[in-house]
């Protein structure tokens, strides 16, 4: 994706985000737009952060792609590490990624990016793709600031 690209996804993203405060539709869209835009992926969309009386776990959310792993114990796979290090995630081969967990089969590169609302992770964006390496700290870059219209529309 181009620079030009990626203003016009994130400008799209901005409006069609701003105007909303419950993140469930804000997620829906997001997974929609990512879905319809970013080249090489196969899945992309949220889990929450939930609680029940084992502790906390991940719970799936609004997404575009095949049908995903419902609950993820927090622990093992990315979407944990990035909730586990507070910190953005890149795994340029998830079967290298000790722990990785294979919704699937087809991925072969992530991203994880941790969304927060009043300095507290609630939820992450998890992008999966077919390729190996697919995410570079430009895409990174750019999805944050997806994640920040995210964050910003949700907080009000
Ligand atoms: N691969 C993730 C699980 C979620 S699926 O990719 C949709 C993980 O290891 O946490």
């Amino acid at each position: 994706m181009t620079t030009e690209q990626y203003k016009l996804m994130n400008s799209q993203i901005k409006a069609l985000t701003e105007g909303e405060s419950h993140w469930v539709p804000n997620m829906a869209n997001i997974s929609s737009v990512l879905w319809n835009t970013l080249p090489d992926i196969n899945w992309v969309g949220f889990y929450t952060i939930e609680n029940d009386s084992d502790g906390p776990y991940l719970l799936l959310g609004p997404f575009a792609g095949k049908p995903a792993c419902i609950r993820l114990r927090l622990g093992k796979g990315v979407c944990s590490a990035a909730i586990r290090d507070d910190s953005p995630i890149i795994v340029p081969d998830v079967h290298q990624f000790p722990g990785h967990i294979a919704c699937d089969s087809a991925s072969k590169s992530e991203m994880v990016i941790p969304v927060h609302v009043n300095g507290k992770a609630v939820a992450v964006l998890d992008i999966d793709s077919p390729v190996y390496n697919r995410f570079s700290s430009t895409d990174l870059d750019e999805l944050s600031e997806v994640v920040r219209s995210l964050e910003h529309a949700i907080s009000k």
